[in-house]
């Protein structure tokens, strides 16, 4: 469908939106060498801007002469090594089992066990922020889930001994890296750290004390799960995501029925198939003693980088969901704003506005994201749309508690009446304030039964996914906002045809332009992909191909954005016959492919994207 024909007002000849990126791309040379009024929802303006990991404080690219996105776009690819554009060049760093000690050594595939990987580094590499200057810093990096062949050696966990390993290999790791000769590497720091699904965790926040969040074992709070995107806060803290936590439970029982609540959030006996409730009672959903353990997943977690004994905490105000990540900007105010969206079929996309800002509350010793306000978004059809609260200020939600619709937040933002989106994925905020989300796919979209098209998921059996952005009243707090389509993927081509499907990461940089990556069937089957956007014009390039069976995600930057982290999760879907990247490209010859970090710089120093 031609999202011009869909009555959408807000459409891609946008006066508004194109003018303030105009003017701002125009006053560039202004921004240089100052504080730029245009960048504050980047805390430019904050103390902590010299902290702040995204190159919020540093100028512009200067040179308003040269195209926005000046390299060579390359063609799509299928084989077993990634290729990049060639004004650029790629390294590679922590592949999964990278000790954390600083000696550039891996831990032996055979006999690897839960404590080694307690050691180094996780598996399934997804999104990840750099805390660091342009020599050296702190990466903290998710690890999602990974592939169990080649953590344990088979793909059912047989004894207690396969699931520990496994769930040492989920969390995150925080770890020292710095430029060396010849690329960058771990470095040995007291701050390296891995945390995982039996790390000690705390919830904080409205629902912390919720008897939705208490089992009759009594056992303490642990771990985090499947840890997707991500996000970080501008008191230099880490925001990390548990998106599909439901594939992890399971029962053999018979006799046990899903509740409501349980269903809605997809667990269910058989999960992903683990098998990690065979071996680990938390993991059981029959077993009474731990009745709500799957509730303590689903959150959004803070991590100190700098502290590493510091617990992660679990923010229960921002609310219950399969978090895909958590886009921080700094609102009306001072007031903090997270916009995250909930990654399945017919899901929501939500914004927390924290109650006060953000200076005096931490100030005060109060988090930022324990005291605020939930949202759920609204699209409506003449591209206006509306935030919903889900409190019980909220008649719809009157009968309800605060910790309900927290800790049940789908169930609640159902009530609401929010709008079912194609499966919204990472959330990024452009310089003039836009937020972007990537909507990666729905199959089910308008199929007999299921929610039909509407303006803001406009394609039936949507397979390719697209992009909306949006840009809220009051910067940022307000209750209403603007949205249109930014990007259709099945209409996006270059002379080789349609260039990229299902978009899953994305990372608007302060110049104008969108990092797109993918994580899905590519045309004509071809690897997953990196493309920068032009913002204002939607000339999309190709920066990136992975190998194939591997999905490309996660951004981060040093502060010059002249050097950009990007991750490989799955190479080879785990396959050595596929590849054994990055063996082959280091000339180790390990047997599987590994999970890993491709460093991106520019042959010429330059900013990355341009
Ligand atoms: Fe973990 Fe929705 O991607
Ligand atoms: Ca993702
Ligand atoms: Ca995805």
């Amino acid at each position: 469908m031609d999202v011009s024909d869909d009555g959408i007002s807000n459409n891609s000849d946008n006066p508004t939106f194109a003018s303030i990126l105009d003017q701002y791309v125009s006053r560039r040379g202004l921004i240089v060498g100052g504080l730029a009024t245009a960048a504050t929802t980047y805390f430019a303006l904050s103390p902590a801007a010299s902290a702040a990991p995204t190159g919020a404080a540093v100028p512009a690219s200067p040179a308003a002469t040269k195209p926005l996105i000046g390299f060579t776009s390359i063609p799509l690819q299928s084989g077993p090594m990634p290729t990049i554009a060639p004004e650029y060049r790629y390294s590679v760093l922590i592949p999964w089992r990278e000790k954390l000690d600083g000696s550039g050594e891996s831990f032996q595939y055979a006999g690897f066990t839960a404590d080694q990987q307690n050691r180094s580094i996780g598996i399934g590499h997804d999104g990840m922020t750099y805390f660091g200057n342009e020599r050296g810093g702190l990466l903290c990096i998710n690890h999602e889930y990974g592939t169990n062949e080649h953590v344990y050696g088979r793909v059912n966990a047989a004894s207690a001994a396969d699931v520990q390993l496994s769930q040492a290999a989920h969390g995150v790791s925080v770890v020292a890296i710095e430029r060396a000769k010849g690329g960058w590497r771990v470095a040995k720091d007291r701050r390296n750290r891995r945390i995982h699904v039996n790390t000690p965790v705390a919830f904080s926040g409205p629902a912390a004390e919720s008897a939705f969040l208490r089992n009759a074992a009594g056992n303490p709070t642990l771990g985090t799960l499947n840890n997707c995107a991500n996000g970080y806060t501008p008191w230099g803290t880490y925001l990390t995501c548990e998106e599909n936590f439901n594939g992890y439970f399971g029962t053999s029982s018979t006799a046990w029925k899903a509740s409501a609540e349980q269903s809605r959030y997809g667990i269910n006996a058989a999960g992903f198939g683990y098998g990690w409730h065979l071996h680990d009672p938390r993991f059981d959903v029959s077993n009474t003693a731990y009745g709500n353990e799957a509730n303590r997943f689903g959150w959004v977690v803070e991590i100190d980088p700098n502290k590493p004994k510091s617990r992660p905490v679990k923010r229960t105000a921002l609310g219950r969901v399969k978090h895909e990540g958590a886009e921080v900007v700094e609102g009306k105010d001072g007031r903090i704003v997270v916009y995250m969206g909930d990654d399945e079929r017919f899901d929501y996309i939500y914004k927390f506005v924290s109650a006060r800002d953000w200076k005096t509350m931490v100030k005060k010793g109060v988090s930022p994201l324990d005291e605020g306000t939930l949202y759920v978004a609204r699209f409506n059809a003449d591209g206006t749309g509306d935030w919903l609260e889900l409190s019980t200020a909220n008649p719809l939600l009157a009968d309800r508690t605060m910790d309900w619709i927290l800790v049940y937040t789908r169930l609640a933002a159902d009530v609401a009446g929010a709008t079912k989106m194609d499966r919204p994925e990472w959330i990024t905020v452009g310089p003039d304030g836009s937020a972007y989300v990537t909507l990666t796919n729905n199959s089910q979209r308008g199929t007999a039964g299921r929610a039909p098209v509407d303006a803001a998921n406009p394609v039936a059996a949507n397979a390719d996914g697209h992009i909306v952005r949006w840009k809220d009243a009051n910067n940022h707090v307000g209750l209403r906002f603007t949205w249109d389509i930014f990007a259709v993927s099945k209409d996006v081509a270059d002379a080789g045809g349609q260039m990229y499907g299902s978009p899953d990461g994305i990372w608007a940089d302060r110049d104008g332009r969108l990092f797109v990556q993918t994580d899905g069937t590519q045309p004509g089957g071809s690897n997953d992909q990196m493309l920068v956007a032009n913002a204002r014009t939607r000339e999309f390039k190709r920066l990136f191909t992975g190998v194939k069976g591997c999905e490309v995600t996660g951004v981060a930057v040093t502060p010059d954005r002249r050097t950009m982290f990007v991750n490989l999760q799955h190479p080879g879907d785990g396959k050595a016959s596929v590849t054994n990247f990055p063996e082959q490209f280091t000339g180790a010859a390990g047997p599987v492919p590994r999970d890993c970090t491709i460093v991106i710089t520019r042959r010429d120093g330059g900013v990355i994207g341009s």
